[in-house]
């Protein structure tokens, strides 16, 4: 018997009922992936978040998701009770957002949030809990990972903030992790690394990783495969690598506007 894939999604739509009657804003998603490395592409509004929250089950009440297959790990899903889907959200998927400003506490230090969220999910004593988020700061490349500890967000980068977040969302163990545009708070300097730490952590511990994005060419340098979406939908799904050569009129348009940014760069 083969292992089922860790993800696994056929004609996955999403549907918000608003004044307006509803719109469509995912349709006919299908794609399987396993432990690797995805980007996912697309203009604002293509649905890239609403794919990642459609799978996490945290999507607003007026969304209306319908899939022939929704599987994680070979589990139906949608078969799931509200608790057991709510199970799994941070102990075996989980998502990294945009802003680390937004998502961390303002009044507690990082690594006692860190270390609470240890206690809380993984039931560990407070005093291990503390010991392993050291270890998950300096897994994330964060210097004197004992001084970070103490630290509060205000008192931190941008870029330690994101690194600060990533050792929270991946010290649980996940199996499949979203990162949604988990740079683009960042100073150009700074994204690459923060993507370079992610992708080693996520490859060194055999996670699925979906790093959603606008800039196609940040994120083709750090994945394996690339899905790019246009207007709710799927329009390509290829290997990184084969990303010039694609025969699709979307991707090539993408693929030119960001050598016309970076053309505009070297002008300045
Ligand atoms: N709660 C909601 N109610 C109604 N429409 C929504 C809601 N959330 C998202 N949408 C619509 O769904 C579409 C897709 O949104 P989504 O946030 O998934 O896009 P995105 O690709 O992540 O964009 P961005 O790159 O700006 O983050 C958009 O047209 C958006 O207006
Ligand atoms: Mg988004």
């Amino acid at each position: 018997m083969t292992a089922a894939p860790l993800l696994d999604i056929a004609n996955l739509s999403v549907q918000f009922t608003g004044r307006q009657g509803p719109v469509t804003v995912l349709e006919d998603i299908s794609f399987t992936m396993g432990h690797e490395i995805i980007g996912i592409v697309g203009e604002s509004g293509s649905g890239k978040s609403t794919l990642a929250r459609a799978v996490l089950n945290v999507l607003p009440r007026q969304a209306e998701v319908k899939s022939s297959r929704l599987a994680f790990d070979g589990i139906d899903l949608p078969a799931l009770s509200q608790r057991a889907r709510d199970g799994l959200l941070g102990r075996r998927m989980t998502m990294i957002l945009q802003d680390p400003r937004y998502s961390l506490n303002p009044v507690i230090s990082v690594g006692e949030q860190v270390a609470e969220s240890l206690v809380h999910v993984k039931g560990l004593p407070l005093h291990e809990a503390r010991e392993r988020t050291l270890t998950a700061l300096a897994s994330v490349k964060l210097r004197d990972p004992g001084a970070v500890y103490h630290r509060y967000p205000h008192e931190i980068s941008g870029g330690m903030g994101q690194r600060v977040m990533i050792a929270m969302m991946t010290v649980l163990g996940p199996e499949l992790l979203f990162a949604d545009e988990p740079t683009s708070a960042l100073d150009e300097s700074t994204k690459g690394a923060v993507l370079q730490t992610l992708r080693d952590l996520a490859a060194e511990r055999s996670i699925g990783l979906v790093i959603i994005s606008h800039d196609l060419d940040l994120v083709s340098a750090f994945c394996d495969r690339i899905i790019v979406m246009n207007e709710g939908r799927i329009v390509e799904d290829c290997g990184a690598a084969d990303l010039p050569r694609s025969r699709n009129v979307y991707t090539k348009t993408l693929l030119s506007a960001s050598l016309t940014l970076s053309l505009s760069e070297v002008d300045r």
